[in-house]
């Protein structure tokens, strides 16, 4: 983390929690976050609890993201949700490219280059997601494939607005597995990540988030925060607690 970048953590929820179990959550983690400052935070929500949790975090530190978007702005697109959906509910931002969606979902580079401007257009903060599986690590194509993602993903993106994307640098066999990456693998990977935004702007480069995403869990969070380009975590399982998100959020102030 450095200074200058502001530290931000945010709990993917995936396809977790009814609209009931969304306000028990809330309700547990509002006070626990309530003195966080100098973090941003965020939930990022099923499309069926956006709406209650915009309402149930209105003047609190959460932010409330969703976990997908469509790249046009209306269609014939059945079950899709746009842009425009999401901001007439205040919803703050979107995540894009989850390994999950790329891999059961077909999301490609291709949509992805065109989700990532719609979403900034629209007013949208994008956490992007991009990592490399186990085969490629052991292939030696890490650097290859965030690369590809990085550059092709973020390709239409106006230069002045590049600092505004969130990156989260999720290697596939960390998430979900208890196999969380090594420091040295997290902070040499999001260093690559930064200086692919620095090739196409230094100053975008220098000031873009990056997120480690991949089994972060309270135990192992402050040593993977405090990595230089590591400004922030994009947790999955450890994020559906209250107790274990605050905890997260506490390691990201230090
Ligand atoms: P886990 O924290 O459960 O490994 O999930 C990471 C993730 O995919 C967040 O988007």
């Amino acid at each position: 983390m450095s200074q200058g970048r502001i530290p931000f953590v945010a709990g993917n929820w995936k396809m977790h929690k009814t609209v009931a179990e969304a306000e028990m959550f809330i309700s547990g983690l509002l006070p626990r976050v309530s003195s966080a400052d100098g973090v941003d935070v965020a939930i990022c929500v099923p499309f069926t609890a956006l709406g209650a949790m915009v309402d149930s975090t209105r003047g609190s530190r959460a932010q409330v993201f969703a976990q997908n978007m469509h790249q046009a702005p209306s269609g014939a697109f059945t079950g899709e949700v746009s842009a425009a959906m999401l901001t007439e509910l205040d919803v703050h931002g979107v995540v894009l490219g989850h390994s999950e969606r790329r891999e059961l979902f077909g999301e490609s580079d291709a949509a992805l280059a065109e989700k990532v401007p719609a979403a900034l257009e629209a007013g949208l903060i994008p956490i992007l997601c991009v990592g490399e599986t186990e085969a490629e690590r052991d292939g030696g194509e890490t650097e290859a494939k965030l690369r590809r993602q990085v550059e092709t993903d973020l390709a239409e993106v106006p230069r002045e607005r590049l600092a505004e994307v969130v990156i989260a640098y999720e290697p596939i066999w960390a998430i979900g597995t208890g196999k969380v990456a090594t420091p040295e693998q997290a902070q040499e990977a999001c260093a690559f990540v930064r200086s692919l935004v620095a090739g196409i702007d230094a100053d975008a480069g220098a000031a873009i988030r990056i997120q480690y995403g991949g089994s972060v869990k309270p135990d192992n969070a402050a040593e993977l925060l405090a990595l230089e380009d590591v400004d922030g975590a994009l947790v999955g399982g450890a994020s559906l607690e209250p107790a274990s998100f605050a905890a997260i959020v506490e390691a990201a102030r230090a």
